[in-house]
């Protein structure tokens, strides 16, 4: 066994694990990440897409901006299309100029790797066996494999970065966390396709056959996704009928729909809201994920992991420059408080938006007249707004 020391042992290299690692290495404080992946899956998994203000400012202002800046697409507002017709919002117009900017979650990770190796701070993939201990003592470790070998890592707190599925909040004894979730009884299919995007900005359509969405990543690659059951069989989705689907779920009066073009990727993804409280035990401090799920129509999971590290790395560096606790201390009612309001939002949008297999005929009833309120009202607009592009990430 080799045993080595760390200040800060961060568990998982997503965004959430690699962005606090370069956040720490800006104040000067020394980690350790392991990864239980291949670098290239990490980079090559396809996620999130759209990036709050608060998330493109925090990569701009910790220098790994740069290709997000000349490639990163802003956009001033989303559609919104039920019932033959589509509502624009215009976001920036409704938030004092706040947008989103699309951005593929695997570029994110991608140019925080790269900025990782520039530091020459360790990053180890495809460990094994990750165990943290000593959660409770002034020096807790986490022991893991790599290659056959076994390693000791000492350090002063374990960053618990690992994802839904991941080894540290189970780690947590179930007595001290509260668990609370809720799984949705749809899913989505996602795809990916060389197709360029035929609306500059996204569009959300709630359609009696259910929800699709269309989104992008470049000017010459199409993101789409539709509602299906959690456990939809991919066999049963050959190209055109994919295609033929998401024709008709974005019907409108006005003719638009997307291009079309040969799909490269697709998935199946469940959806769930789960939140873990508190988000700290002892000297283990979870963010993102493993602290956290929203169903993806919101956009908000990527960038509440952003700010759950941008806090904890500022926490961090107040205990290390004047040994004061109080941002550390903080941090989880702070986060659960941001996590919460995250929360509801991305029930809302999910609720609103998608077609319950269960639901009866009040149930469409009422969901219509919500959209038909949203896009006749310059208020619903604007909560819509301020809560898609983000608040602030001190807030
Ligand atoms: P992860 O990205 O899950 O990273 C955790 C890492 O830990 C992984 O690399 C994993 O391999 C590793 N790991 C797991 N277990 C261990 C272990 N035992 N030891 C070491 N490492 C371990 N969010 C948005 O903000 N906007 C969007 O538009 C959006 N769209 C989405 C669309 C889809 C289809 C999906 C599935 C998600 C979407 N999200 C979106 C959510 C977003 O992708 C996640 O919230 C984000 O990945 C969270 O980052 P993370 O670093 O916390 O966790
Ligand atoms: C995406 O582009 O992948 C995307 C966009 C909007 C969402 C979720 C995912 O709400």
């Amino acid at each position: 066994m080799t045993s080595s020391r760390t200040q800060i042992a961060i568990i998982g290299a997503g965004p959430a694990g690699l962005m606090l690692g370069h956040l720490l290495h800006l104040c000067g404080i020394d980690s350790v990440i392991i990864e239980i992946r291949s670098r290239d899956y990490v980079i090559e998994r396809v996620r999130a897409g759209v990036l709050e203000q608060g998330t493109v400012d925090l990569m701009s202002s910790a220098g790994v901006g740069d290709r997000l800046s000349r490639e990163g697409m802003r956009h001033g507002g989303i559609y919104i299309a039920f019932a033959g017709r589509r509502h624009h919002i215009d976001m920036a117009g409704l938030t004092g100029g706040r947008a989103i900017t699309i951005y593929g979650q695997n570029e994110v990770v991608k140019d925080l790797i790269e900025a990782r190796t520039r530091t020459a701070r360790p990053l180890f993939f495809e460990v094994d066996r990750v165990t943290p201990a000593g959660l409770e003592d002034r020096t807790p470790s986490v022991t893991f494999e790599q290659s056959g070998e076994h390693h000791e890592l000492i350090c002063d707190f374990i960053a618990g970065c690992d994802g839904f599925h991941g080894v540290c909040r189970t780690v947590v004894p179930s007595s001290r966390l509260r668990i609370y979730e809720r799984e949705y009884p749809f899913g989505w299919l996602g795809i990916l396709a060389h197709a360029s995007p035929s609306s500059d900005e996204l569009v959300y359509s709630n359609h009696p056959r259910g929800f699709a969405l269309f989104s992008m990543r470049s000017p010459q690659v199409t993101r789409l996704y539709l509602q299906c059951a959690p456990d939809e069989d991919l066999a049963a989705w050959p190209d055109d009928r994919i295609w033929s689907e998401l024709r008709t779920r974005f019907e409108t009066q006005d003719g638009w729909r997307p291009n079309e073009g040969e799909i490269f990727q697709k998935a199946v993804t469940g959806m769930r809201s789960f939140v873990a409280e508190p988000m700290r035990f002892g000297r283990l401090f979870l963010a993102g994920d493993a602290a956290h799920i929203v169903p993806p129509t919101g956009a908000k999971g990527l960038n509440l992991a952003m700010a759950d590290v941008c806090r904890l790395a500022a926490a961090l560096g107040e205990f290390y420059s004047t040994g004061r606790h109080g941002l550390l201390d903080a941090y989880s009612d702070a986060g659960l408080r941001r996590g919460w309001r995250a929360q509801r939002f991305s029930w809302w949008m999910t609720t609103m938006l998608h077609r319950a297999p269960d639901e009866s005929e009040f149930d469409h009833k009422r969901q219509l007249a919500e959209l038909e309120y949203l896009v006749s009202s310059r208020a619903a607009m604007t909560s819509l707004a301020e809560n898609y592009v983000g608040t602030p990430f001190d807030d």
